[in-house]
């Protein structure tokens, strides 16, 4: 029986992560961590939280004592670590609380999970789940491989990449058995929308200028969600004890591409002419710093576990585009922020 604390349950990719290993291992407890900041939503993992083997706690990675308590009252025998502040224009303008989330949260996890699985390291799991940012800014070719030294370029990608180091540090210096994987842009349902392509969905449909930083040049290459998780799935179970794995698509795409190739599928979905939803770009200042290209050579993921992209994009992106269509009532609340109320509803608290 394994008690798997997932951390971020309640983000974009965390509800991705928390909904597959509910469904899929009814012999394992999943408890989800989450202390629900705006980018954290339990509607997303709705469908799940009646399950036997779930459970959500509100709670501080930050807050050392609350996290020995936790570690002890839930008997965690594994953690996969997604809990992080995740967006590179945010850490511009507040780099600090992506310092204390990324890197004070992630060693306080690391403590406690040393100092509650002491008695016997060899029988647990730490994952943490990291980002390609950590190795920096491609030019027009190569791709980043797990040996690529890193090169981290904005205060998020920084603060990541002090994660993965205390992370091996914990490995080397206390004998903790870690797994990393450093995975490429995501995409699909729940991504809440200050990301580019749920932020471009909501500005069409809501007839708002699409900013395409600088001339929309810069590359990243695209994952769809459950993809990721299904990595996560494989790289916790079959992934070698200190080893990394890239997570990528093989799918990169120019911003301004992307962009248009949205505004299309967009036009066909809402019955407007062809063109229509294009006639929205536009071009604004560029983001500082900002990253030309994302390109993973998932080679690594692909050969020693099997694992490949499930989806074509094509069909990704259509999914992506339908479920945004489908719920409004998502998009609604995130973005007035009354999604906090259904957290109070259901738990009765604060
Ligand atoms: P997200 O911003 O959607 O979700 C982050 C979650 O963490 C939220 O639910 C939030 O409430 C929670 N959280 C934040 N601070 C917390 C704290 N102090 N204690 C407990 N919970 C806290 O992020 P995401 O896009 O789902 O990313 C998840 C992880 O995957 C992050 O570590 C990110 O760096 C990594 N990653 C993301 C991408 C991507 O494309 N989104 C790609 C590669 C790696
Ligand atoms: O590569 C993995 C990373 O991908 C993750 O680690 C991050 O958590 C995740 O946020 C993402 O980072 P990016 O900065 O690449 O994603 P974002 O959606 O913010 O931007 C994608 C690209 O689009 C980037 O080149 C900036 C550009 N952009 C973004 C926004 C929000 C625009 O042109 N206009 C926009 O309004």
């Amino acid at each position: 029986m394994k008690n798997i604390l997932v951390t971020g349950g309640a983000g974009f990719i965390g509800s991705h992560v928390v909904r597959l290993f509910v469904n899929k291992y009814s012999n394992y407890n999943i408890i989800n961590l989450d202390l629900l900041t705006y980018a954290g939503n339990l509607e997303n993992i709705k469908d799940i939280e009646s399950s036997n083997n779930y459970k959500f706690i509100k709670g501080d990675i930050c807050d050392a004592d609350f996290i020995e308590q936790l570690f002890k009252i839930e008997q965690i025998t594994d953690v996969i670590h997604l809990a992080a502040e995740s967006h590179v224009d945010r850490s511009i303008s507040d780099p600090l609380s992506f310092v204390k989330t990324n890197v004070f949260g992630t060693v306080t996890l690391l403590n406690a999970a040393v100092k509650f699985w002491k008695q016997d390291l060899s029988n647990h799991i730490f994952y943490h789940v990291s980002t390609d940012e950590v190795y920096g800014s491609l030019r027009e070719d190569g791709f980043f491989l797990e040996t690529t030294p890193y090169d981290p370029q904005s205060p998020y990608s920084a603060s990541k990449a002090s994660s993965d180091h205390f992370v091996r540090a914990w490995a080397n210096t206390y004998k903790l058995q870690v797994k990393i994987s450093n995975c490429s842009n995501n995409y699909g349902p729940n991504q809440f929308p200050e990301k580019l392509l749920p932020l471009m969905i909501n500005n069409i449909k809501n007839n708002k200028p699409l900013p395409v930083y600088g001339k929309g040049e810069n590359i990243r290459d695209w994952l769809y969600v459950v993809d990721h998780a299904r990595a996560i799935d494989d790289i916790f179970h079959k992934g070698t004890i200190g080893e990394t794995y890239n997570v990528g698509g093989f799918n990169e795409w120019k911003n301004i591409d992307i962009v248009h190739l949205l505004c299309n599928l967009m036009d066909k979905k809402l019955g407007k002419s062809e063109g229509e939803s294009a006639k929205l770009i536009t071009y604004v200042t560029d983001r500082a710093g900002h990253d030309h290209r994302y390109a993973i050579d998932a080679s690594k993921i692909k050969k020693e576990l099997g694992w490949k992209p499930s989806l074509q994009f094509e069909e990704g992106m259509e999914k992506t585009v339908e479920w945004y269509l489908e719920n409004p009532n998502w998009l609604e609340h995130v973005t007035s922020g009354s999604y906090k109320d259904y957290y109070k509803k259901t738990y009765l608290v604060n």
